[in-house]
């Protein structure tokens, strides 16, 4: 397509003038946005839709922390031993690996919904075990084992929603969200042992989660571990590293829509890049506000955080939710920092309040906060991130 005419096609003009900025926009690859090999798992998901990796086609769609991939497949005769790859971790704030496990459950329930249409019943044997600090991080542990038995049923109705599935970082309507959704996010647990659902829609008690979660970003991003935990997984700068690297979080992550990242990721030099990069996060600054536009937050919560068995049962929980969200044309966002400082207070022996306002929101202590969202139709739709592909995770 023609250069100016494409610009035009994203909004961007002003750029036009600045001739230098706009050839340094296609050497930094900027437009290829969502159109470049980092982002082809998004488009060959299902070519070709039979066979085993099919399913590990499937897996690698999946949500995951700060989008970490934290997964590996080895496929050998009718079964798929699923990795954790624990070096790819969010360092201070994931101590326990607990996200990191979450996020590997995703990948499950992801090829559990793919199997049918891969031409197989999908049998899951999840892991057990306890997460502790300080795990060794240097081999990848194995998780959970898919045995796949050929058969001819019919593809789940989440199927199609796989490609469709993105974390959605905008402001929602406030319009409410129907009744009949809610009791379907509801039953979704039921099927899956050890979880629950809580559903937040009252006025007091929104407000109580917006001002939590606030308060818990502010503490939780003034930590230096999770800075130095989570910087690796940032690809703000240079368009360049989403194309080298294939994970973490971008500009359009962090809500900047398309056409204004193309630009900044045009910025020729790293200090402009640095002070984009910063007003880019500013604008989640804007995070109280943008969590107030949401109609329904969610908790889920499981028996023990710690168990690494529900922690990938979790993950499924969380997964299965958002594609049956996106089915319904409902966006939805992870809002994890209160969690995320639980575990921090567990790590460094902290004094524990966060866990008591949770816990009274929840109004049940035998169920354990595990992960927070909140959903809603959204005004913008939501982008797809980069994935690493096939080559990237397949191990022998
Ligand atoms: C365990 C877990 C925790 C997450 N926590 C957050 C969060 O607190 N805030 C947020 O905006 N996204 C969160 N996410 C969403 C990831 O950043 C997102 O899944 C990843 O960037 C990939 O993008 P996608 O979901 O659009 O494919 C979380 C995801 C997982 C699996």
């Amino acid at each position: 397509m023609n250069r100016r005419r494409f610009l035009r096609g994203l909004g961007i003009t002003t750029i036009l003038v600045v001739g230098g900025a706009v050839w340094y926009a296609d050497e930094e690859g900027a437009f290829s946005q969502e159109k470049g090999p980092a982002f082809a798992p998004w488009k060959d998901w299902n070519q070709p839709q039979t066979g085993m990796l099919a399913l590990v086609r499937a897996g690698i769609l999946a949500a995951s922390p700060h989008n970490t991939q934290p997964w590996l497949f080895r496929v050998s005769g009718n079964q798929i031993e699923v990795l954790a790859a624990t070096s790819r971790n969010t360092g201070g704030l994931d101590p326990f690996l607990r996200e990191l496990h979450i996020g590997m459950g995703c990948a499950l329930e992801n090829m559990n919904v793919a199997s049918c249409s891969a031409g197989y019943a999908a049998d899951l044997e999840l892991a057990d075990g306890v997460l502790t600090l300080h795990a060794d991080t240097s081999t990848p542990q194995r998780v959970a084992t898919v045995r796949c038995t050929p058969a001819s049923l019919p593809a789940s109705p989440l199927y199609a929603m796989l490609p469709e599935r993105h974390t959605n970082r905008t402001p929602y309507e406030l319009r409410a969200l129907p009744a009949s959704f809610q009791q379907e996010l509801l039953a979704v647990p039921q099927s899956l042992p050890n979880t629950n659902l809580f559903l937040f829609t009252a006025q007091e008690q929104r407000q109580t989660i917006v001002d939590l979660v606030s308060r818990c970003n502010d503490i939780v991003y003034a930590d230096k571990a999770v800075r130095e935990g989570t910087t690796p997984w940032e690809r703000v700068f240079k368009w360049s590293a989403v194309e080298q690297h294939r994970d973490g979080i971008t500009l359009e992550d962090y809500g900047v829509p398309t056409s204004a990242a193309a630009l900044l990721y045009c910025m020729p030099t790293p200090i402009e890049r640095a002070v984009i990069a910063q007003k880019a996060k500013a604008a989640m600054g804007a995070y109280p506000r943008q969590l107030s536009a949401s109609p329904m937050f969610g908790i889920i919560a499981v028996r023990d955080r710690y168990s690494l068995n529900q922690c990938l049962q979790a993950g499924r929980l969380w997964e299965r939710a958002h594609l049956l969200a996106t089915s319904r044309g409902i966006a939805a966002r992870p809002i994890n920092e209160a969690i995320e400082l639980i575990d921090i207070e567990n790590a460094e022996g902290r004094p524990r309040v966060t866990e008591p306002t949770l816990a009274a929101l929840i109004g049940n202590t035998s169920w354990q906060p595990m992960f927070m969202f909140r959903m809603g139709y959204a005004t913008r739709s939501g982008s797809a991130s980069p994935r690493r592909d096939l080559a990237e995770v397949l191990q022998q």
